[in-house]
């Protein structure tokens, strides 16, 4: 069965609903199927010169000069005392509010929600640089920027389908069922993959877009003769957007009962798409989230549509995978306050379980919502409207209370065993807090509950703490080789930066050529714990080891992921506010408050990383007596490293 695509339109009534939205669509699918440009080095360098910070920020924003930076009110969040700084001297910007910051061309991306290089291109416009847009430029394009434009082209197909054709009713008719609005479906750029085995492949073919850059993006399949097929085919389909509003994949819902595919099938990875790095609805909740400084997250792309129409907007949802450590470290720039609002069934319960504890983990802080059994967020605000799931938010417990109810509900609280065992699973949690004050407040929460000692639990907690993380273990258990180990337990550590690591860059940032002799002579790279810290603290080493010296804004120009760039952003301004207090405390900073700082965070950064040593080779020395096998060789190393840890604590600054 051949379906052509089906260009017979809808009747001018039906089509009518949708005109007014179109446009509303284009700026949801910003971008366009167009020749990019490849812009060299050379002009980039150019442009950036010919940008400066304050004269481009204050044409789009009111700036008042204070000491030698400037101040305004922040774009990016809603505030009424400004915290938005510009400094002219390091050609960055920094909120204290929101923590956005970084170089010129990240201030338009932001600002003006563009690409990397439309941002460039909007610089160069005002600089009146000219940038050449040619065939060959084309054919070099950055392959990101044409899969972008691949999957921009398809949204714009599928929507077309949705709204414009015979065929697409069926799936116009299924979204009304489930009561999205025409505002809805186009503020998600919802659409329609046909029937046919080759509808998006003509289409694509009539635009001049090869099979071969579908493939790449997932949008078509191969077959064994060479030839091509669509991949999705007769779904309803939910554009997955990156955060700045690009779509990046697709999650498609099964429409027909002939159709014996799973009910969602989703994108493949592709370069542009890492699901477990991707929350579904964040461009489109992310002001909100702002403003509301907290943020709803829920499993599917219908409960999150629902609610979003419903009122709630600040929502996203870890649509197909299970909540990830770098989900929550990309929601953690809007906020730090997550409520998980997940299906009233044992699996919802166990999802969030473990998403309680990735949340803690992560640095944030968790509420959780309990909806009627039987329910999901759809069906919850169908049935009883937004502001009913908006009393819901305002009656979410903590985690430790929905923990407890969750272990009231399996009996345990009927035996002192059992008693023990939800206790234990209670400070299990807790153990996952990296922040030792709130960690605290927990346990008093819990001592005065269940009326225990405060004592006992904190016996408890160090007992979790020291325990290297569960997923470690499993993998020193498994027997996975001595490389892979290390990456996996780097994994495990991602969250918020540590103090020290953060203190160090900020110290060699300050006066490179002085400090990163004396701290890299007392650090490895591979000390830092953190994978963002260590891989600028390489990128440190190696422009260090090139030029002598470091510029930031060489720095910077060599880093393109997001949280690396607003990492030194935030180091930058820290250490300059650092600075200021020195100043105003009255003294000038001494001559060796660099050093002394640098000291005391290397000193911790090398007793944390011994620690982690420690406590490896203590799973590993277990293993062994367990194996029947030679424990010496561990003990020896067990007291290897104690005096190595004695040896650091007595480091000092020696004058010279
Ligand atoms: N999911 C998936 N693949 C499946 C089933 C589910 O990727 N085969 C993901 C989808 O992101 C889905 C979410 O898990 O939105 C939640 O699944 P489920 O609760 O089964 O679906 P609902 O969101 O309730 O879907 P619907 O309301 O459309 O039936
Ligand atoms: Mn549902």
């Amino acid at each position: 069965m051949v379906t052509k695509h089906n260009k017979k339109y809808l009747s001018s009534q039906q089509r009518t609903n949708f005109i007014t939205y179109s446009a509303v669509f284009h700026n949801t699918v910003k971008s366009r199927y167009l020749p990019f440009v490849k812009i060299p080095q050379e002009k980039i360098d150019e442009i950036r010169a010919a940008s400066d910070i304050v004269d481009v920020i204050s044409t789009r924003l009111q700036l008042k000069k204070r000491g030698k930076d400037y101040l305004g009110l922040c774009p990016f969040h809603q505030e009424k005392t400004p915290s938005f700084s510009v400094s002219p001297n390091k050609q960055m910007f920094y909120c204290f509010g929101c923590h956005r910051g970084g170089d010129v061309v990240k201030f338009v991306m932001e600002y003006e929600k563009s690409s990397y290089i439309e941002a460039l291109e909007i610089l160069a416009e005002r600089a009146g640089i000219s940038i050449t847009r040619t065939e060959e430029a084309y054919e070099s394009a950055n392959e990101t920027e044409k899969m972008y434009g691949v999957m921009s082209f398809a949204a714009r197909a599928f929507f077309a389908n949705l709204t414009k054709t015979t065929e697409g009713e069926f799936a116009l008719n299924y979204f009304r069922e489930r009561g999205f609005t025409n505002q809805t479906m186009t503020a998600f750029g919802l659409g329609y993959a046909l029937r046919g085995w080759d509808s998006l492949l003509k289409l694509a073919q009539e635009e001049g877009i090869d099979p071969e850059q579908l493939e790449k993006v997932g949008l078509v399949r191969r077959r064994d003769d060479g030839g091509n097929y669509d991949t999705f085919r007769g779904r309803a389909m939910f554009p997955i957007f990156n955060t700045n509003g690009r779509v990046i994949a697709f999650g498609a819902r099964k429409l027909y009962d002939d159709d014996n595919l799973g009910k969602y099938i989703n994108s493949s990875e592709t370069p542009i798409y890492h699901k477990s790095k991707v929350l579904y609805g964040l461009s489109q909740a992310k002001d909100a989230i702002r403003e509301r400084d907290f943020v709803v997250l829920v499993e599917g792309y219908a409960d999150l549509i629902s609610v979003h129409q419903a009122g709630t907007k600040n929502i996203v949802a870890s649509s197909g995978t299970a909540l990830t450590s770098e989900q929550i470290q990309l929601v953690s720039r809007y906020t730090k306050n997550i409520t998980l609002v997940y299906d009233a069934d044992s699996a919802g319960a166990n999802a969030m379980m473990r998403g309680v504890d990735i949340i803690l983990e992560g640095g944030l802080d968790v509420r959780i919502v309990q909806l009627p059994e039987g329910e999901d967020p759809d069906s919850y605000v169908r049935k009883n409207g937004g502001k009913a799931f908006e009393e819901l938010l305002k009656r979410s417990v903590t985690f430790i209370d929905y923990k407890a109810n969750e272990f009231q509900r399996a009996g345990n609280f009927d035996s002192p065993e059992g008693k023990a065992e939800a206790v234990r699973g209670l400070v299990q949690s807790i153990a996952k807090i990296g922040d030792q004050l709130k960690r605290s407040f927990f346990i008093k929460e819990v001592a005065e509950k269940y009326n225990l000692y405060e004592s006992m639990l904190y016996g408890e907690l160090e007992k979790s703490t020291r325990r290297v993380p569960q997923k470690f273990v499993e993998t020193v258990k498994t027997g996975i080789p001595e490389e892979e180990r290390a990456t996996n337990e780097r994994k495990v550590l991602v969250g918020e930066i540590p103090m020290e690591e953060k203190e160090i860059l900020s110290a060699v940032l300050e006066d490179p050529k002085e400090m990163i002799p004396f701290i890299f002579g007392n650090l490895h790279t591979e000390d830092f714990v953190h994978p963002t810290s260590k891989k600028i603290a390489e990128l440190i080493l190696s422009i260090f080891d090139e030029t002598g010296d470091v510029d930031i804004n060489h720095l910077l120009s060599l880093l393109s992921d997001d949280q690396e760039k607003t990492m030194i952003a935030n180091i930058t301004f820290n250490r300059y506010q650092l600075g200021e207090r020195w100043n105003k405390i009255g003294g000038r900073p001494s001559e060796t408050r660099l050093y002394d700082s640098a000291l005391g965070s290397i000193k911790s950064l090398k007793k944390k990383r011994l620690e982690i040593d420690l406590a490896e080779n203590r799973i590993q020395m277990k293993n062994a007596a367990v194996a029947g096998n030679d424990t010496m060789p561990f003990l020896k190393r067990q007291q290897e490293i104690h005096s190595l840890l004695k040896e650091v604590e007595k480091w000092k600054l020696t004058k010279g």
